[in-house]
């Protein structure tokens, strides 16, 4: 047999010498035919698969932490002893091995079935969900992960099932990811787990004290415990002389697809807003080939949010990949294919992407008198203002223990975790939710990587070359690190992760 990369990996059936692991918690090889990772933690030593069942992410290049293992690319954790994964944006498990040591070496032996669920304790009458995105999918896979057997229904104003949102703009957008890699799950999936996806149904009212909401269509349902996790909905920017057709925004897959439609045709396109979705697409439509000009009233991008410094660098990635912009403008006027500029620029487009930002959907909590602040009110359970209503992902504003501050943020991560966790509080854990947040963008061949919350800060440090682009950026106030923004240096980016985690152990009370 021809020798490859794969054939020259140790098998661990074989034994490997424990001596062979040197400084490293983490070794690639292969067992059973399947590429495998070896895990080291002290003396302790377990195996699972090498790739992660997001996106394939190498868990070699991860890090260990206590007995999991956190994916380098978008910060996935299994669970070393068992491969279940912890927390999102994996949701499902690795491949286990048995592990054995046997003098001086470690031996790979049969695979760990995965746990099997045990009948949760606390069992609602019934769990309804408010929102197919992200949050309320991974909510409901949770629910049934933890053994819950009452009715779970997911009430989506959405015509189609819980999609990756995230990759509407990136691969999918650029052309470059095929359909069937954006709904989160295939429909036998919500059958098996009698999870009932309820499409086309905007939630309308909500009543609390009866504890029954109302759709759109005229259909009330009653509920035992309620998730809310409507999402957010993008700012919408009157253009005078603009026709709807011209205008396109981004959030939904049928929104990605029409898009992809016009720009199957256009030769030019004016992206107005420069913050990570405006300047995604921008990067999928040069991918495509279309010329683009970014209008944004912003000096430099994304500097309320990275600094002026991330913001040249991401501006120069952009230029040399084609782009134009418009810094410092807004657009006044469309007439045909003319865009006019505040500056009395006109551009030529086919037609333009707005990407203004978004706005929480408060309004169904709003009507039903919980709390609201910029957002949904949760309490660190992320339950609102009213008992057994929870609200999780992109609506919800909850109190950050790493920053103590109430924050609401945009992450993906953030919106499935949230909804694992809330999932758990309806079935009465009472599990604090006190992830580090954690967002990841990407624009071209450059992922940008960002843990923990940094609204402002007094002083910004880098380390390495934003020009490399190889660096870590951090972002601290008072000399505390608040934030880390790394290109290129995933293992940096976790390390950070796991430490402000510790940071927040350290803070707490013995068994708080
Ligand atoms: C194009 C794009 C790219 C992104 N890329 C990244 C990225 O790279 N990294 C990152 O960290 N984040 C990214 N994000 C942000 C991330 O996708 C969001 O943080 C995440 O989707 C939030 O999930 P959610 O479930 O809270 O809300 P959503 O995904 O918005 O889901 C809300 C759901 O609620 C439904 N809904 C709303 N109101 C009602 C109602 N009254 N009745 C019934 N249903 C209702 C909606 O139809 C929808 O199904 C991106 C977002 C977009 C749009
Ligand atoms: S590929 Fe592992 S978290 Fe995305």
């Amino acid at each position: 047999m021809a020798e490859t990369p794969e054939t020259r990996k140790p098998d661990f059936k074989n034994g490997f010498p424990i001596r062979d692991f040197g400084d490293c918690s983490l070794i690639s090889g292969q067992a059973d035919g399947e590429e495998v990772v070896l895990a080291r933690r002290g003396d302790e030593f377990f195996a699972i698969a090498s790739h992660c069942t997001h996106y394939g992410g190498p868990l070699a290049d991860g890090l260990v932490v206590g007995d999991t293992v956190r994916c380098p690319w978008h910060h996935a954790c299994f669970s070393l002893r068992n491969g279940v994964a912890l927390r999102a944006p994996a949701l499902d498990s690795v491949s286990c091995w048995r592990v054995e040591k046997v003098g001086d070496k470690i031996f790979v032996r049969e695979k760990v079935s995965p746990p099997v669920p045990k009948r949760a304790a606390d069992q609602p009458s019934s769990v309804v969900i408010v929102g197919g995105g992200g949050a309320g999918l991974a909510a409901a896979d949770m629910l049934r992960r933890e053994g819950y057997e009452g009715p779970v229904t997911i009430m989506s104003a959405d015509d189609v099932p819980p999609v990756d949102r995230p990759n509407l703009s990136k691969d999918y957008l650029a052309g470059t990811a095929q359909e069937e890699w954006i709904p989160l799950r295939p429909a036998d999936y919500y059958r098996d787990r009698k999870i009932d996806l309820l499409l086309h149904s905007r939630v309308s009212s909500l009543d609390t004290r009866k504890k029954r909401i109302l759709l759109e269509n005229g259909r009330t349902l009653e509920f035992g415990a309620l998730l809310l996790a409507t999402g957010a909905d993008p700012v919408h920017l009157p253009i005078e002389g603009a026709t709807d057709s011209q205008l396109h925004y981004l959030r939904t897959f049928a929104d990605s697809k029409a898009i992809i439609r016009k720009a199957t045709s256009a030769k030019h396109v004016v992206v107005v807003g420069a913050g990570f979705i405006g300047l995604e697409v921008a990067a999928s439509m040069r991918a495509r080939g279309i010329l683009v000009d970014v209008v944004a009233p912003e000096s430099q991008p994304l500097e309320r949010i990275m600094g002026a410094e991330v913001g040249l660098f991401i501006r120069k990635l952009h230029e040399a990949h084609g782009v134009t912009f418009h810094l410092g403008r807004t657009v006044t006027r469309v007439h045909d294919r003319a865009v006019t500029l505040s500056s009395g620029t006109v551009v030529d487009a086919d037609f333009l992407i707005l990407g203004a930002g978004v706005r929480p959907s408060v309004t169904l909590a709003e009507q039903a008198g919980l709390a609201i602040d910029r957002g949904i009110e949760v309490n660190e359970y992320l339950e609102t203002s009213v008992a057994g209503i929870f609200a999780v992902g992109d609506v919800a504003r909850w109190p950050d223990p790493h920053t103590g501050e109430r924050i609401r943020v945009e992450h993906w991560v953030v919106a499935e975790r949230q909804g694992q966790v809330a999932a758990k509080n309806i079935l009465g854990h009472r599990e604090k939710f006190d992830a580090v947040p954690f967002f990841w963008s990407q624009h071209y061949d450059v992922r940008i990587n960002y843990v923990g919350h940094a609204e402002n800060w007094d002083a910004v440090d880098i380390d390495g070359s934003l020009d490399a682009p190889d660096c870590a950026v951090t972002y601290k106030k008072g000399g505390r690190t608040l934030a880390l923004v790394t290109i290129s240096r995933d293992l940096q980016s976790l390390k950070a992760e796991a430490a402000m985690e510790t940071e927040l152990r350290s803070q707490r009370p013995a068994g708080a």
